[in-house]
């Protein structure tokens, strides 16, 4: 089931459920899973389905609507264009590095049909907004791109590796200091599907205070 490119969010004002019981959405959750970036290929959604799944992906919480984020969208030759970056930077970095693991650096794009840079822009906030809240406003909007990803069909993988972490790299696509990458979400089809792995256990998680 694709995602229609059209597919509306509502408007500011619409009345909207307080909550929306859904049995099928618990399972969606309950049964989400990573495809690991080796496990992905071709197809992955047009740029007009990618569109509608940043829409949703946006409708994560955020204190005082800074929007705190924003997005860079590599598909087609723009992954060789983001490759030739991880390689450059990496060559520079390390120049003893093997030929091999410079080529594997410049294929790291290719390893699915798109690859979203959430970027994190936490903001000044004259009010205070803690720069923390407005990276867990992006990390929120990554997990939204999961779901939404997974509730259309598609299969995506949420990674950083060390070119998430790169000065170098983030001055070459365009980041200021101030921003980071919170994930590269990796969008495609799953050559098979996963397998669930360990889960945590709610009772080594949870503390309860009732009085
Ligand atoms: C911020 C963040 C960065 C991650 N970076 C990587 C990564 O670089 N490489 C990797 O194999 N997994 C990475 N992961 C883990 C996978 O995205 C995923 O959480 C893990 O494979 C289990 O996925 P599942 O909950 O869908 O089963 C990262 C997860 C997060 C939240």
């Amino acid at each position: 089931m694709p995602i229609r490119a059209d597919r509306p969010t509502p408007a500011a004002g619409t009345a909207l459920p307080a909550a929306m019981p859904n049995e099928h959405a618990l399972d969606l959750i309950a049964r989400r899973k990573s495809t690991p970036a080796k496990m992905l290929t071709d197809p992955g959604p047009s740029r007009e389905e990618i569109t509608a799944l940043l829409r949703l992906a946006m409708r994560a919480p955020d204190h005082r609507k800074l929007e705190p984020w924003r997005f860079i969208v590599v598909l087609g030759d723009g992954r060789h264009r983001l490759g030739e970056v991880f390689a450059a930077v990496r060559t520079r970095r390390e120049p003893a590095a093997s030929p091999q693991s410079i080529e594997e650096d410049r294929q790291r794009p290719m390893r699915a049909p798109v690859m979203v840079a959430v970027v994190s822009s936490p903001v000044e906030d004259p009010r205070g907004t803690p720069q923390w809240e407005q990276e867990l406003s992006a990390g929120a909007v990554c997990q939204n791109l999961m779901l939404a990803c997974f509730a259309a069909g598609w299969a995506a993988s949420w990674i950083t590796e060390w070119p998430a972490y790169d000065r170098d790299v983030a001055t070459a696509i365009g980041l200021s200091p101030s921003e980071r990458i919170s994930g590269f979400i990796l969008i495609g089809t799953a050559r098979e599907d996963p397998v669930e792995r360990d889960r945590p256990d709610p009772a080594a998680k949870i503390t309860w205070w009732e009085d």
